[in-house]
């Protein structure tokens, strides 16, 4: 049983803490627990407070609210209560407003605090103006309500050792409102994490930097957008753009600490694509397709030659007409279309990703797709005189909106022999259904790309080839005869990414009770036809649903 590098560093972290269980309450924390005169939320795995009436009514970019929930899970919500343990990422373009402290999996049940109080006098208005006033200077602001909300050293589901403390602070008077994130000792996490605030249709969204990553979030308590540790504050009340909140603060305490995201670059295998190759885009609309796109040189499909296509945003190209099916059907599927599917699935260019295509007549495009047919073709001459690229680049899966998933679709033509080139890169998994190859009317010709149709392991595409180019594969298509063998594919079948739902529960932080899952599963994955030598690793678990 091997324990992947994230797991053991949660376990080491929990071995740590357990020395220094004493903590002290950062000083950027506003008065809370039962000294403060708090109401406690209830400890239950997943709860809310019930409906808390505010005694002041709390404006968010352009809604203005009686009423709010502090959710276990580290966020607040004002419709509508939240038991969500996996959050989602902002912006979600959702249909809810909600201001996340933490929004991850915590667990009030095995340790702290979950806790409220608003405040409409006193010292504590007092303080949150002057905050307000030190953080947003020109705005002359005096607090007439506060609203503080404290997680105190609490628990994440499954790991009971951990304790980390946040605050989330409403303040308001008639015409601005603000928020203060304050954050304390942080516990490093596998489970997912969220922090800042998202609104209706993400209209207006914050991501703290750092948050989304579970371990780099213990960074939290020395970040800050107002050059305060730990303390984030936001003016929320719509009357000022984002980019304007007190332009001359940055995340400067520590911003070494945060981990920097940095972008991949494409595979080698991907041809050009993307504005820099002068690519068009697709709308950014969910099961949206491009327009009729001409094509600049016939490209023969199996006895039928076409004359136009179109680019369809979950993953396949059709000819006659565009397509927004975000559920592939099964190939071989005896229909009245042809279509080639690079990875046909739920896909959401809406919220993540861009997709593009161009095509081309002569440059370096056509002489390297030319050696690469011949290449892949040994037995053919074929010089290119057409080509056409289309790239879905970190595309989301609908619902999922972090989810970044890059292949390319390449057809190419000599004017006589055609083909499709199709090239991996990161391919997140998916419970979505997928599909991938092509499939022609009446299904005379089609070919499903070996473990293309399981989205718990279609993560295996960049892997795996027909023409040893690891995440390449490559269809003759101009007639049905002339595909590279079955004894020439390589699927490497070594990386293989899955998720599992577990029904009853069992606590798998105890490495016998794993073992005896991971056999359970290894068994079901044999029935499916993968050899009993396959050995399963844990990388990660996760409670998906309850
Ligand atoms: C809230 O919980 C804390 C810790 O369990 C407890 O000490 C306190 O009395 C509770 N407060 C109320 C008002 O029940
Ligand atoms: C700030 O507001 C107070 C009343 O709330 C007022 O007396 C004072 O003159 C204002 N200061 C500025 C600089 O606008
Ligand atoms: C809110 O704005 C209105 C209109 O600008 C103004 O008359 C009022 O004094 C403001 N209230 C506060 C508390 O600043
Ligand atoms: C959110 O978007 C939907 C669809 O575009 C629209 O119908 C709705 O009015 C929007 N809601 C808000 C609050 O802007
Ligand atoms: C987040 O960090 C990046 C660089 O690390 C910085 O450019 C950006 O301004 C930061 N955002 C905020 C809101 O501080
Ligand atoms: C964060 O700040 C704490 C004190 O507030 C300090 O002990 C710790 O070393 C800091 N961590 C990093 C990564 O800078
Ligand atoms: C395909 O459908 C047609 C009817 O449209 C039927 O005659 C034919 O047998 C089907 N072929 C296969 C392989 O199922
Ligand atoms: C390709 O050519 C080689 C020799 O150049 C020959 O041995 C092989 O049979 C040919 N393959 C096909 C599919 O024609
Ligand atoms: C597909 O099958 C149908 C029914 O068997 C037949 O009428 C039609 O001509 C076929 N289409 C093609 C392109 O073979
Ligand atoms: C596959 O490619 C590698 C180099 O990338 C080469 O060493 C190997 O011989 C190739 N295998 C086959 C079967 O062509
Ligand atoms: C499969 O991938 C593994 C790890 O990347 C590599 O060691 C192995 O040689 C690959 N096998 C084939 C057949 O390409
Ligand atoms: C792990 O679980 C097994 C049975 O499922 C139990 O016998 C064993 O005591 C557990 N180990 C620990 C360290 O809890």
């Amino acid at each position: 049983m091997r324990l992947s590098p994230v797991f053991q560093h949660l376990l080491v972290f929990i071995s740590v803490l357990s020395l220094s269980r004493v903590q002290t309450t950062a000083e950027i924390f506003y008065p809370f627990g039962s000294a403060a005169g708090d109401t406690n939320n209830t400890a239950a795995d997943d709860g809310s407070s019930s409906v808390i009436q505010l005694l002041s009514p709390f404006p968010f970019f352009g809604r203005t609210y009686q009423q709010i929930y502090v959710n276990n899970n580290g966020h607040l919500t004002f419709n509508q209560p939240s038991s969500a343990f996996v959050p989602y990422s902002f912006p979600a373009r959702g249909s809810q407003d909600v201001i996340a402290g933490l929004w991850t999996d915590l667990d009030n049940r095995q340790r702290g605090v979950v806790s409220y109080h608003q405040y409409t006098s006193g010292n504590v208005l007092t303080r949150a103006t002057q905050d307000i006033n030190t953080h947003f200077p020109n705005l002359n602001f005096t607090a007439s309500w506060v609203f503080v909300a404290t997680w105190d050293k609490v628990a994440y589901f499954s790991s009971t050792n951990t304790e980390t403390s946040f605050q989330v602070i409403l303040i308001a008077d008639s015409n601005f409102s603000f928020i203060l994130m304050n954050y304390g000792e942080i516990a490093v996490t596998g489970h997912p994490v969220q922090a800042g605030y998202d609104t209706i249709n993400s209209t207006h969204y914050i991501v703290i930097n750092g948050s989304n990553s579970g371990s780099s979030i213990s960074n939290l308590r020395n970040s800050s957008n107002v050059g305060v540790s730990g303390r984030w504050a936001f003016r929320v009340d719509g009357g000022l753009q984002i980019s304007e909140v007190n332009p001359t603060s940055s995340t400067t305490t520590v911003s070494t600490a945060i981990l920097p995201v940095t972008a991949k670059p494409a595979p080698a295998i991907f041809y050009p694509f993307g504005s820099t190759a002068g690519d068009k885009s697709n709308p950014f609309d969910d099961d949206g397709s491009s327009s009729v796109i001409q094509l600049l040189s016939p490209f023969p499909f199996f006895g039928r030659t076409y004359q136009q296509i179109y680019v369809n945003n979950n993953g396949h190209l059709t000819f006659d007409k565009p397509s927004s099916l975000y559920t592939p059907y099964s190939f071989p599927a005896n229909r009245s279309q042809d279509i080639i599917a690079g990875l046909w699935t739920n896909l959401n260019n809406n919220v993540r990703g861009v997709i593009s295509y161009q095509q081309y007549t002569d440059g370096n495009v056509l002489t390297r797709a030319s050696q690469d047919i011949n290449t892949h073709f040994p037995n053919l001459t074929s010089n290119a005189s057409w080509v056409f690229v289309a790239t879905w680049d970190k595309v989301a899966y609908f619902n999922f909106s972090s989810t970044e998933t890059s292949f390319q679709v390449v057809l190419i033509s000599d004017g006589n022999f055609s083909f499709i080139l199709i090239n991996y890169g990161d391919i997140a998994v998916t419970e979505h259904p997928v599909q991938a190859g092509y499939d022609t009317v009446n299904s005379t010709d089609y070919f499903v790309i070996p473990e293309s149709n399981n989205g718990s392991i279609i993560s295996n595409l960049r892997n795996s080839s027909n023409v040893n180019v690891t995440g390449r594969w490559v269809f003759r298509v101009d007639s049905g005869q002339h595909n590279i063998s079955k004894e020439t594919e390589t699927t490497n079948s070594t990386v293989i990414g899955f998720r599992v739902r577990i029904k009853s529960f069992l606590d798998l932080t105890n490495s016998t009770n794993t073992n005896t899952v991971l056999q359970q599963i290894k068994r079901e994955m044999v029935k499916y036809g993968l050899p009993n030598s396959i050995e399963l690793k844990l990388r990660k678990v996760q409670r998906i649903n309850p």
